[in-house]
């Protein structure tokens, strides 16, 4: 099994591009199981869900190239209506394609993704929503059966604006028969992409980037060419470590998306600048404490919350960060705590001493995020960190010893 090892404490510098976004990519791929014809996306990340992602399609029959970043999916040749456990239980995300296939074909059986490492992450929203626009769902074995003759439009109100139930009653309604509205939506740049790119493939949907999303369904969906947008979260995970360890570039991002983020740093003691698509980051000297709560987007994402408790494990005193997303994503704190963090957990909320400096120990990363947590630790770490199971951050960032290693981090990746 791959390791990564660090020796930390050297200073960052340089520049990094960032990939595509994994979070935007997934529902994108299987937006493209409605077109009768081939889709092709471009600044695709090469990460290991985008690749399980891949054997999905492969099982539901869609054609799927995928070559220096540019694949190509061919929806015409769907003819298997079944995601099995073996997969979606290594990747929620494969929950997408309930609403695309549903939508085109009247029936999808989707395995149950079960719990996750850091909690139950329940479906519910998902199956009402497709229930409200006419979908019969029954369970069958661990299974999801849902069918429909045609979907119909309604009115789909969520009692939280979850970003994969929004995404699939998107899909859901854009082959629907009549008006769909969502209310509640997700407003996540991924969220916003899908839909933005629905609408290039002869979607029509209005309120795009707002929380209510309305949509009027057509019969059938057209090919289309389109680059994934940069991802936020390994941008701002970059930002991070530019933000306790030197003075880095990062390109290929969108500022716009990280706004809050930003703000952050800055009140951590960073010094930005800000162009179209690039951030500089000087280091913070001293970290300042920096509270942070997170929020559905524009909020703090909860998927830089562990990278954030990284930060603050070395600031110059203590601060507070609370995951309202999630109220159970904390499996990087003890392992930070192996580091010589100082961090103590209350309920959904973290309360993080900081220290002079932390001291390099073997961990073991938990989840994608909880593992670019450790990494950051481990680069700000005198010593040597030693990372396990690092197949999980495989999951989620494209060449990331290879980024950090040309930032001037001293990592490599180890099998033996
Ligand atoms: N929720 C329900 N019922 C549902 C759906 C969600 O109660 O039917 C709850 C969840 O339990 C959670 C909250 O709503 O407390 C938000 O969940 P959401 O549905 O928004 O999350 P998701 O769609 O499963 C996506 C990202 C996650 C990211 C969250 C929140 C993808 C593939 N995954 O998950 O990304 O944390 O939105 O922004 O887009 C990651 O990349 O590391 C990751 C976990």
């Amino acid at each position: 099994m791959d390791r990564l090892v660090v020796k930390g404490d050297r200073p960052l510098s340089g520049s990094v591009e960032i990939s595509g976004a994994k979070n935007a990519v997934l529902p994108l791929m299987t937006a493209a199981l409605m077109v009768n014809g081939e889709t092709t996306l471009k600044r695709v990340p090469n990460l290991k869900d985008t690749r399980t992602m891949i054997r999905l399609l492969d099982i539901v029959g869609a054609g799927v190239s995928f070559d220096a970043g540019e694949m190509k999916i061919d929806g015409s040749t769907v003819n298997n209506l079944e995601a099995p456990y073996d997969l979606v239980k290594t990747m929620r995300a494969s929950f997408y394609i309930l609403g695309p296939l549903l939508a085109r074909f009247g029936k999808v059986k989707v395995s149950l993704p079960g719990g996750c490492a850091w909690g139950p992450r329940p479906v519910d929203f998902h199956l009402k929503g497709l229930e409200k626009l006419g979908a019969k769902i029954t369970l069958e074995e661990g299974y999801i059966l849902a069918e429909a003759d045609r979907l119909i439009g309604n009115k789909v109100s969520f009692d939280f604006p979850s970003v994969g139930a929004t995404g699939n009653i998107v899909m859901a309604g854009v082959l629907a028969k009549g008006e769909t509205v969502i209310e509640n939506a997700a407003r996540e740049p991924e969220i916003v992409q899908l839909c933005d790119a629905l609408n290039t493939m002869g979607a029509i949907i209005d309120g795009i980037s707002t929380d209510k999303i309305i949509i009027q369904g057509v019969e059938e969906l057209q090919s289309t060419d389109l680059d994934v947008i940069p991802d936020r979260i390994e941008a701002g995970t970059y930002l991070i470590a530019g933000a306790a360890m030197g003075e880095i570039t990062v390109n290929y991002c969108n500022p716009n998306h990280l706004n809050v983020l930003i703000e952050k740093l800055i009140e951590a003691g960073a010094k930005i600048d800000t162009s179209k698509n690039s951030i500089t980051i000087k280091k913070a000297n001293p970290i300042n404490p920096v509270d942070v709560t997170t929020e559905v987007y524009p909020g703090f994402p909860t998927d830089l919350q562990a990278q954030w408790i990284a930060l603050m494990a070395i600031a110059s005193g203590s601060s507070v960060v609370k995951d309202t997303v999630y109220h159970d994503r904390f499996t990087h704190i003890p392992e930070l705590n192996r580091l010589g963090a100082n961090i103590e957990l209350r309920e959904n909320m973290a309360i993080i001493n900081g220290v002079d400096h932390l001291i390099g120990a073997p961990v073991m990363s938990t989840d994608i995020r909880a593992s670019a947590a450790l990494i950051l630790g481990a680069i700000m770490a005198r010593g040597k960190t030693d990372i396990s199971r690092i197949y999980h951050i495989d999951r989620g960032y494209e060449f990331i010893e290879k980024k950090f290693q040309a930032l001037g981090v001293d990592i490599v990746r180890k099998n033996d």
